[in-house]
């Protein structure tokens, strides 16, 4: 990804679009604590989507690694694929079980068997809507046939005119400090500057994509899992 050589001047190059703070190499040092991630409950709901001895499984936007490391003693293959070199630096010192790929949803070429199972988490609003489409077409081409996509991120479950209460409702669960998780400030610079969609406009795109909804949640009108199949 680093070498933009082939690509289109046109395309947005997806490091610049990434979060700076994803890299930076102390950001990435304390990013385990920070992202909240449950890792067993994420291995129990991928099991239950595929994940097992037969399966290939692409982290689209692994971060630090942590749920693609775990995943790597169940599954056939592995491959973490990120843009950032700073988090992948901490993926690949936890983990020589995974591929790590430095790529982007816009970029990452699939080599070998195609994937039974992809996941991705809070990485998709980084992309603007026109993008996220082309990163969904090609994460549908991607997948085997029947394969599943597992895609949490946070979205706007909600109509625009109640934009400003559900927004201040979910600020004011903000963390205390940035080493525990996300503070107010850095909520208020996600929805300013980033990419989130309200739910209504992210699901026609998986549709349009070739994938199939089957399963959706929304935690706290922000919070979005989809399980989608490749149709
Ligand atoms: C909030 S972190 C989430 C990391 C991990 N998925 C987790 O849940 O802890 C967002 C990650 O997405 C990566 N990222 C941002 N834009 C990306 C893109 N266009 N393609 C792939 N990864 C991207 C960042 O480098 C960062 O590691």
């Amino acid at each position: 990804m680093g070498d933009r050589d082939g690509v289109s001047g046109w395309y947005p190059d997806e490091r610049d679009h990434a979060g700076p703070e994803h890299l930076d190499a102390g950001y990435a040092a304390g990013y385990d604590a920070k992202t909240g991630l449950d890792v067993e409950s994420a291995l129990v709901h991928l099991r239950r989507h595929g994940l097992g001895p037969e399966t290939t499984f692409v982290d689209l936007s692994c971060g630090t690694g942590l749920l693609a490391a775990a995943a790597a003693a169940e599954a056939r293959r592995v491959v973490g694929v990120d843009v950032s070199p700073a988090m992948l630096e901490i993926a690949r010192g936890r983990s020589e079980a995974v591929e790590w790929v430095e790529a982007g949803f816009l970029t990452y070429e699939h080599q070998g068997d195609p994937p039974q199972l992809v996941h991705s988490r809070n990485a998709l609003h980084h992309l603007r809507d026109v993008w996220k489409g082309v990163a969904l077409a090609r994460v549908h081409d991607l997948l085997a046939p029947g394969g599943v996509l597992v895609l949490r991120d946070l979205v706007y479950d909600f109509e625009p005119r109640e934009a400003d209460s559900r927004i201040e409702e979910w600020l004011a669960g903000a963390a205390p400090t940035p080493a525990e998780g996300w503070t107010r400030g850095e909520l208020e610079a996600h929805v300013r500057d980033e990419h989130s969609t309200f739910a209504w406009l992210l699901e026609p795109l998986l549709v349009h994509a070739g994938l199939e909804i089957v399963e959706r949640e929304v935690g706290r009108g922000i919070y979005a899992t989809y399980v989608c199949t490749r149709r």
